[in-house]
């Protein structure tokens, strides 16, 4: 991955082939402005003062330098309006700039503080940098061979070692986002549940942490109906995987992350019209993100313990498939009438679920999982929907979200929610129909949280880039890694510095 330091230096100190300077919309100066080579900022401020280059957020124009001054050219890039100049403004236009430093086939460059040095800016400007300059090009012989950015460089105007550790702790996060979104991007091919299960084996060595597979059969003794029905339809067994981490020591009760990984969702026996039905392969993604915070907390060695519980199959339609009419009986001993065996993300989180509050009594559960489009229809393809028992937690996770620019919103779970997935025949059923779909499949899931605080994050329209969603240059084509930011910056909040002695 791309290196990103942050430097006190001068401007016209600065060897760079590239310096890439935000100008707000209509202004017509910029920090450090009288540092530059006269001539070059003679050749600026017409650029400026004749409109060529107003500043509109995310414009860019380039200025060759001809030798005066120690960088080869100036990107003047616009921030566009100050007030509305935010963190995500910030993220976005360093996204954008880094895109085109990309273009110009450049392998280092150097970028300007933004606006007023503050932590936000710096972890933002690194974030939205080395998130853009993700590409998933494994499966392509041409791309690899395109220079790649090596080196940026934030020039900042103070020399506190604060600003260099906001970047440093950035990194491990964003190398975990693309690390989700590798795993996530994935064809369903290369990447059935025994894929994630030895992914899972190896960060956990790699990482100091303990993981276990819990195997179909054991899953069978132990009553997990729910992710054995899911998964009988494919010759790809299921796994369900475990991963602690334990940074708080003994004693301190674990949040309890869980995703769903679903390698590849067909529908199953109600199976999904064909029309973008390759998009499915991103149904691990909420699986994926779980165990990119895993991979960020522990390399961060965050003082907390957090416990990840993955459950992943594929949903295919099969002589062994589960059916519509089962009733599958769950880990926690409810009975579930399966009405439509494409509703199977809640199947095999409600086992999950039930398992992790039982064996690991968490203080808090939240669970990622692409799981209705309903929750797309609700709130679009930019907005994640929370669902929660827990108002405080719900609130904490949205409020954490604005400081990423991971939109969040939450969706009420009154008791009305609840009558729709009354069924004739057992304890509930694994639909609710239409309305407020994204409600009741949460309702469906509150059956198996035992009244601990929980909060379900429904990521169908932001765990990857699809019809609706709005360009940001730090989301390039693909899965996003949507809410591994939020959920790690939520647990560094949460770090208490370990116990003494
Ligand atoms: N994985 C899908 C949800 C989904 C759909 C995510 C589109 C992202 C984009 C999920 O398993 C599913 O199929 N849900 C059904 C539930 C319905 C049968 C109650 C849905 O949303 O249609
Ligand atoms: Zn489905
Ligand atoms: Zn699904």
């Amino acid at each position: 991955m791309v290196q990103i330091k942050v430097e006190k230096a001068k401007i016209d100190q600065k060897q760079t082939s590239l310096l890439v300077i935000g100008v707000f919309e209509n202004e017509q100066d910029f920090p450090q402005s009288k540092e530059l080579d006269p001539s070059v900022l003679t050749y600026i401020k017409e650029t400026l003062d004749n409109k060529e280059f107003r500043g509109t957020f995310g414009s860019n124009i380039l200025v060759y330098t001809l030798g005066k001054g120690p960088m080869k050219k100036i990107m003047l890039l616009g921030l566009g309006k100050r007030e509305k100049f935010t963190d995500e403004a910030a993220r976005v236009c360093a996204g954008k700039a880094a895109l085109k430093a990309k273009e110009l086939g450049v392998k280092e460059f150097s970028i300007l503080q933004f606006s007023n040095l503050d932590e936000g800016l710096i972890e933002a400007m690194t974030e939205g940098m080395a998130l853009s300059l993700y590409s998933f090009d494994r499966y392509k012989a041409a791309d690899k061979e395109t220079a790649k950015i090596e080196d940026i460089t934030i020039l900042i105007n103070s020399d506190s070692p604060r600003f260099q550790s906001i970047a440093e702790r950035a990194a491990p996060v964003v190398e975990s986002v693309n690390f989700a979104r590798d795993l996530g991007n994935l064809p369903p091919n290369d990447c059935p549940p025994a894929y994630l299960a030895s992914t899972a084996l190896s960060l956990a060595s790699e990482y100091g942490m303990k993981a276990r597979i819990i195997e179909r059969y054991e899953m069978e003794n132990m009553g997990m109906g729910g992710i054995v029905a899911v998964g009988k339809g494919s010759n790809n067994p299921p796994k369900l995987i475990i991963m602690e981490y334990n940074g708080a020591g003994e004693g301190q009760k674990p949040y309890l992350l869980v995703g769903k990984a679903v390698t590849f969702d067909t529908g199953g026996i109600s199976l999904k019209p064909g029309d973008k039905m390759d998009e499915m392969k991103y149904d691990k993604c909420g699986g994926c993100n779980v165990l990119a915070v895993l991979r960020a907390i522990a390399s961060m060695k965050l003082a907390v313990n957090v416990v990840g519980i993955i459950p992943s199959v594929e949903n295919m339609p099969s002589s062994t498939s589960y059916r519509p009419g089962d009733i599958v009986k769950m880990y926690n001993g409810k009975n579930v009438e399966v009405l439509n065996t494409d509703a199977e993300g809640r199947m095999i989180l409600a086992d999950a679920l039930a398992y992790g509050i039982a064996t690991y009594s968490p203080k808090a559960v939240v669970d990622m999982a692409t799981l209705t489009g309903a929750a797309i229809i609700a709130l679009g393809a930019n907005v994640a929907a929370l669902v929660g028992n827990n108002k405080q937690l719900v609130d904490r996770l949205r409020k954490t979200a604005e400081k990423t620019g991971e939109k969040m919103w939450d969706l009420p779970l009154h008791d009305e929610f609840f009558e729709q997935i009354k069924s004739n025949h057992a304890d509930i059923k694994n639909i609710g129909g239409r309305p407020g779909g994204a409600i009741t499949a949460a309702a469906f899931l509150s059956n198996f949280v035992n009244g601990t605080p929980w909060v379900h994050m429904d990521i169908a329209g932001t765990a990857w880039t699809q019809e609706g969603t709005f360009e940001k240059s730090y989301n390039p084509k693909g899965a996003t890694g949507f809410g591994v930011r939020t959920l790690v910056k939520m647990l560094m909040e949460e770090e208490k510095p370990p116990a003494s002695g």
